[in-house]
């Protein structure tokens, strides 16, 4: 029998997606020895781990602490608990509606403008890296001069998680970036602190659930990891809606005619192409999945990205197409109905709703200024990283407005 496939290796780099399918139909339980995890890749088996309590990232050390210290996505129990509720409203709802809403459109604006009347763009480099930054930026109550600063941690910090080679510059960089983000958030928590305003920043400060609220270096890892979690993805996904809408053109003429289309445009993106194509989970008793038994405290690498293919699923699962019946987009919660890339249960992405925002108004925006926006030469650019996912650059052109 063949050898199964090595996520570490460069034809899984190249194209993922091929692997996926025979780890899905004839390795759906790999044991990895370089990363000493086990492997899942079928949609019933990636759901479960995400659902099933069994499965916990409780203290999972996802190499992540040394940038941003200890945030929620390795805390479980009530711990976990009290710390997501008091985060999640922030996110969601009146919030989301009246005070980020308005920061969501003007940023936009402010970043399409700088390159509608050239003809030409690059969408990563000039829109989709900076959007999703800067409006954090400005929900967090900060200068908006502070934009490039925070575009560059962000970048340092990114480039610490991808650093799969291990090149001792981007990891220095990486962690230094840690010191300089918490030299800068320190005392402007300290203030807010003292002098609540109506922003982001001063609702984490204040927020109190049964007596317990965040310490300085609790808001602030916050932060930080909203740089990666709410910055990397958000980023991802909007050069993905774009570049699958222009790799189908027939679809992009379909969205840009019914705005509507917009959230399935998104969720066929997330289903597609996710930005976070893996996530890790231990189970505290032995399991039995697809092909086997996993061991209590053993690492299970759960493929996203192979689960949102799985022919088991979703018909012709390789097609890219917004009007997919099997991928519901009907509700609030829609885009994490029918999709892994947000993950499920307890974890599930606390700020979905907020990249479901940035992504309508994001779409909506560069569709109305872009009237014939097309792919540069025809060239859909490729997919680069491993734990996330997303096209390097997007060349598009357009008529000058
Ligand atoms: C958690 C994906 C946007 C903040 C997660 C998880 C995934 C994910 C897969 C689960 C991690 C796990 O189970 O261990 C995405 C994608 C996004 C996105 C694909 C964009 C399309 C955002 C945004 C924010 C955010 C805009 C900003 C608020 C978080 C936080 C968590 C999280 C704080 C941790 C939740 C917890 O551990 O309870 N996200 N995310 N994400 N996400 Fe997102």
């Amino acid at each position: 029998a063949a050898a199964a496939p090595d996520i570490l290796s460069p034809e899984f780099a190249a194209d993922p997606y091929a692997s996926y399918r025979t780890m899905r139909e004839q390795f759906p339980l790999i044991w990895h020895e370089g990363m000493q995890s086990y492997i899942v890749s079928r949609y019933q088996d990636v759901e479960r781990a995400f659902k099933d309590p069994v499965f916990t990232s409780d203290n999972y050390d996802w190499q992540i602490e040394p940038v941003h210290g200890r945030t929620i996505l390795s805390m479980g129990g009530r711990e976990h608990s009290v710390r997501r509720a008091l985060v999640a409203p922030a996110f969601r709802g009146k919030e989301l509606q009246e005070k980020f809403l308005p920061i969501i459109e003007r940023n936009a604006a402010e970043l399409i403008d700088a390159f509608r009347k050239d003809g030409s763009a690059d969408l990563v480099a000039q829109f989709a890296t900076w959007f999703p930054i800067n409006v954090i930026v400005d929900m967090l109550g900060l200068p908006r001069e502070d934009h490039q600063r925070f575009h560059g941690w962000y970048t340092s910090i990114i480039d610490f998680l991808g650093n799969l080679t291990q090149d001792p510059e981007v990891n220095e960089r990486g962690l230094r970036t840690r010191e300089e983000l918490a030299a800068y958030m320190i005392p402007v928590i300290q203030e807010r602190r003292a002098n609540p305003g109506d922003d982001l920043l001063s609702t984490l400060v204040t927020a109190e659930i049964d007596g317990e609220s965040m310490s300085d270096e609790d808001v602030k890892a916050f932060v930080s990891l909203l740089l990666a979690a709410g910055g990397e993805t958000t980023d991802k996904a909007i050069a993905g809606v774009f570049r699958n809408l222009l790799a189908n053109p027939e679809q992009l003429a379909a969205v840009r005619a019914d705005r509507g289309l917009i959230p399935a445009a998104f969720a066929e993106t997330l289903r597609f192409t996710p930005p976070v194509h893996m996530i890790m989970r231990q189970p505290n008793q032995d399991v039995t999945v697809s092909g086997g038994t996993i061991e209590a405290g053993k690492t299970v690498t759960c493929l996203i990205g192979a689960a949102n293919r799985d022919a088991e699923r979703y018909a012709d699962p390789d097609r890219f197409d917004v009007l997919r019946e099997d991928l519901t987009t009907a509700n609030a919660f829609s885009a994490a109905a029918d999709h892994l890339a947000f993950a499920l249960g307890r974890h599930f992405c606390v700020g979905a709703l907020l990249a479901k925002a940035e992504i309508e108004v994001g779409v909506n925006q560069l569709l109305d200024a872009l009237p014939d926006l097309a792919l540069a030469g025809d060239i859909v650019p490729e997919e680069q990283g491993l734990f996330t996912r997303g096209p390097g650059a997007l060349h598009v052109i357009f008529t000058p407005a």
